[in-house]
């Protein structure tokens, strides 16, 4: 059999994160081991079934069975534009300013080639998603890192940045409610975050996925949208994947500034051929039935969050308590690494935790590691218990 190299933008990619902690978790399985997972942020909580009936009925309409618009239903993008208005009081025009997406994922992962030429600037923001450096790599740009640091409140130092590097800056990435470090950004960041970009023209890409995991109603994450002025340089991801339980049916919508949208939309044309209808259609459900449901979900998250922060502080391993997000960001105990704690623990234990060096630059977060509650409780407390015995 003929063996194929890689193409160099492929070679060069390091293992993904979630791909290669499911390779290592089954070989653990394999040897008999119940593994409790608190690694991917995969919620374990069943889809309502009341999206579940949606998608039925939706999958018994002929016309659902041929190619989807490659934008997205219209019907979907201004239940999404209804959505964003009832949460987030943003008004979008269902037209020009959404478009649906194949999960948040696969937006943020095409949106660089659209907008991205080679050796252009982007910056990103370590401990992060992997697909923002991933995909500003695939587009041939170049990457800035503005860690995230405990000190800061996990928000970067746009100070860092001078003006000469603003100017260059073809996009920030920015993701709030954080993916690991469960941090909120206030709006004072979001406002001098627009102001920054809009004096350089620099486009915000802003990943909300995780605004709806919050746990004090009357502090509830904003939209980056919000911000007067916002959508002259704002294209915001978002997705149905956390905030109902829908990670494996992929749906997503990117919104805001209509050339940004217009752009990826230019992208996902040549690239894909839409979401499937039916799902769309659930979509729709979710949005304008799911509020209920998400605050059960809230709840139950709450409660997991202060079994595990307990369970840590016990053990003398720092977490703060996070305000929003289903992760908890703590500390390595002194003397390890992130990879060699988390390693040594799925070894003895079973659970799996991720490993805060694997987030975009290493270093960024070395001496951390991340929690995703997505167990019931009894499990959390089970791997809590395990860990305590090591
Ligand atoms: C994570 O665990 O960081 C996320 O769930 C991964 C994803 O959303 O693709």
């Amino acid at each position: 059999m003929s063996e194929f190299s890689l193409a160099k933008r492929v070679a060069a990619l390091p293992p993904y994160l979630f791909a290669e902690i499911d390779r290592v978790k089954n070989l653990v399985r394999a040897r008999g081991v119940d593994i409790i997972s608190l690694g991917i942020g995969d919620p374990d909580l069943p889809t309502p079934d009341f999206i579940i009936d949606a998608l039925n009925a939706a999958a018994r309409k002929p016309e659902n069975h041929q190619y989807p618009s490659y934008v997205g239903l219209a019907r979907f993008r201004a239940a999404v534009a209804g959505w964003y208005k009832r949460r987030f009081d943003v008004d979008l025009d269902p037209e020009n300013e959404v478009v649906t997406l194949i999960g948040s994922k696969e937006g943020i992962a095409h949106f660089p080639l659209a907008f991205v030429d080679p050796g252009e600037l982007v910056l990103i923001c370590p401990p992060n998603y992997p697909v923002y450096g991933v995909a500003t790599g695939f587009a041939g740009g170049r990457v800035k890192h503005l860690p995230l640091r405990e000190e800061n409140d996990f928000l970067p130092d746009l100070d860092a940045v001078s003006d000469a590097e603003w100017e260059q800056a073809k996009i920030i990435c920015v993701n709030y409610p954080n993916n690991p470090t469960a941090a909120v950004a206030p709006r004072a960041f979001y406002e001098k975050l627009v102001a920054k970009a809009k004096a350089s023209n620099t486009i915000v890409l802003s990943d909300a996925a995780y605004t709806e995991m919050y746990f004090d109603p009357a502090k509830k994450p904003l939209s980056l949208l919000e911000i007067p002025g916002a959508k002259d340089v704002v294209i915001e991801f978002h997705s149905l994947s956390k905030t109902y339980n829908m990670t494996g049916w992929r749906i997503g919508m990117a919104v805001g500034n209509p050339s940004l949208v217009k752009g990826l939309g230019k992208i996902k044309e040549n690239v894909d051929s839409g979401a499937f209808q039916a799902i769309q259609e659930a979509g729709i459900a979710a949005l304008e039935q799911g509020e209920p449901f998400a605050r059960d979900f809230r709840r139950i998250y709450k409660e997991r969050r202060d079994l595990a922060v307990a369970g840590l502080k016990k053990m003398g391993i720092e977490c703060r308590a996070p305000e929003a997000t289903f992760y908890l960001w703590a500390k390595v105990p002194k003397g390890l690494t992130a990879a060699a704690f988390v390693t040594d623990i799925l070894e003895k234990t079973g659970v799996v935790l991720t490993p805060g060096n694997g987030f975009g630059l290493p270093e960024a977060g070395e001496g951390y590691f991340r929690i995703a509650l997505t167990v019931p409780k009894d499990r959390i407390e089970e791997a809590l218990s395990r860990i305590a015995a090591m």
